[in-house]
């Protein structure tokens, strides 16, 4: 473990990362009794099941994991779960010479006395970076940079090191205007404000080559939206990856987002061929961040119609990811709409979760478990090629 400051919350001004002030208070739910078979029963020996999850991140939101509605639905549904945003820089790297590993640290511990996976998300990304960061880089060289991302991917890893068994390295760096023909990347200041110093995708590489270096176990995965059908920003991701394999880049996995809606992006065609690209590579696939958001009235609250439309997204998806070797764990968002951030990202739509704000499954959760108990599916897709078992 490395040494470390803790430090509660983050410093105001630091308000990249928000959360809503006024959440739901959970009402008992109906139980989810120990006799009901769960998401991760299920899911069993196919796929890992995981969510996004929060801690005591915010000082403004009080501990998601106190709550016992959350923390049960949590912890009986899923086998694998990802701090939304402990591991952020704003969190985990609140100044320049601070870690704050402490709500990252809870999340962990709560994993493991459930027997879940973390899934680390993320070690270097173009947004969401603290004010100290930011004003750092408008100042640094190329080498500053460089040497900052070397010790903070160093830092954090080994402190996980043995812990977290799969991480995304690098999020979201392709730019969503990719022509396909090479790695269009966005501008960022690891890329190009300064950037640390490397050209083209030797950043991301760089990255890689870090992480690797500290747990050479862990599952390295390049994570992005908009590249779950085919398209140019797949093709851009794919040449990127591809790349990365033939030289011997360590990269194990692509994570897939999945921030949809019901109108039928992904295709279930688009996607199995880009999953089947990617494990073709020797590599493996994540469904990421899934969330399926709707047009929501006042109350937040979706039509019944709705509703159904967004079950049927979510079977088609866990359908393509059951039946495609090497989609080897399917993740949401949260799990519940009482702390999706689609709500605060996307104004006028919501309820983009399995569970309600009241920890109620929804139709997405009883077409999830008919997916699970009934599609054809591969049995034995927890072998190796899952990772290590930390
Ligand atoms: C989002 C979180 O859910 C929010 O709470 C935060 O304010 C911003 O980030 N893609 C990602 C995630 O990779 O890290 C983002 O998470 C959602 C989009």
């Amino acid at each position: 473990m490395g040494a470390c400051l803790l430090i509660h919350g983050i410093a105001s001004g630091q308000t990249s990362i928000s959360m809503p002030g006024n959440l739901p208070v959970a009402r008992p739910s109906k139980p989810i009794t120990a006799a009901s078979t769960t998401l991760r029963q299920a899911a069993q020996r196919a796929l890992l099941m995981g969510s996004a999850a929060t801690a005591d991140e915010f000082s403004w939101v009080s501990d998601p994991l106190n709550n016992p509605a959350y923390a049960a639905t949590l912890a009986a549904q899923y086998n694998m779960l990802s701090p939304e945003n402990a591991l952020k820089w704003p969190i985990v790297h609140p100044a320049q010479s601070a870690y704050n590993f402490e709500p990252a640290d809870e999340l962990v511990a709560f994993a493991q006395a459930h027997g879940m996976r973390i899934r680390g998300h993320n070690l270097c990304w173009y947004m969401d970076n603290p004010d100290w960061l930011t004003n750092f880089a408008q100042a640094a060289s190329p080498f500053d940079m460089y040497q900052l991302l070397q010790k903070h991917i160093t830092t954090v890893m080994s402190r996980y090191q043995g812990t977290i068994f799969a991480w995304d390295v690098v999020n979201e760096a392709v730019s969503d205007s990719a022509t396909g023909i090479g790695t269009d990347l966005r501008d960022s200041l690891w890329y190009d404000q300064p950037g640390i110093g490397v050209t083209g995708t030797g950043y991301i590489e760089q990255a890689f080559r870090w992480a690797h270096a500290i747990d050479p176990n862990a599952l390295l995965f390049y994570n992005d939206y908009g590249i779950e059908d085919s398209g140019p920003k797949f093709e851009a991701v794919y040449n990127m990856v591809q790349d990365f394999v033939s030289r011997g880049v360590p990269i194990q996995g692509v994570g897939f987002q999945m921030h949809i809606d019901p109108t039928g992006y992904p295709s279930s065609a688009g996607l199995t061929q880009n999953i089947r690209r990617i494990v073709a590579l020797g590599l493996q696939v994540h469904i990421t961040e899934m969330d399926v958001r709707l047009p929501v009235d006042a109350n937040g609250n979706a039509s019944a119609a709705d509703l159904q439309a967004q079950a049927q997204t979510y079977q088609r998806i866990l359908t393509v990811c059951l039946q495609t070797p090497g989609c080897t764990a399917f993740q949401t968002w949260e799990f519940s709409d009482a702390y999706s951030w689609i709500p605060r990202y996307f104004p006028g739509y919501g309820a983009a979760l399995p569970f309600d704000g009241n920890y109620q499954p929804k139709p997405a959760f009883d077409a999830m478990m008919t997916t699970l108990t009934t599609a054809p599916r591969r049995l034995n897709n927890r072998s190796s090629a899952i990772g290590p078992s930390y």
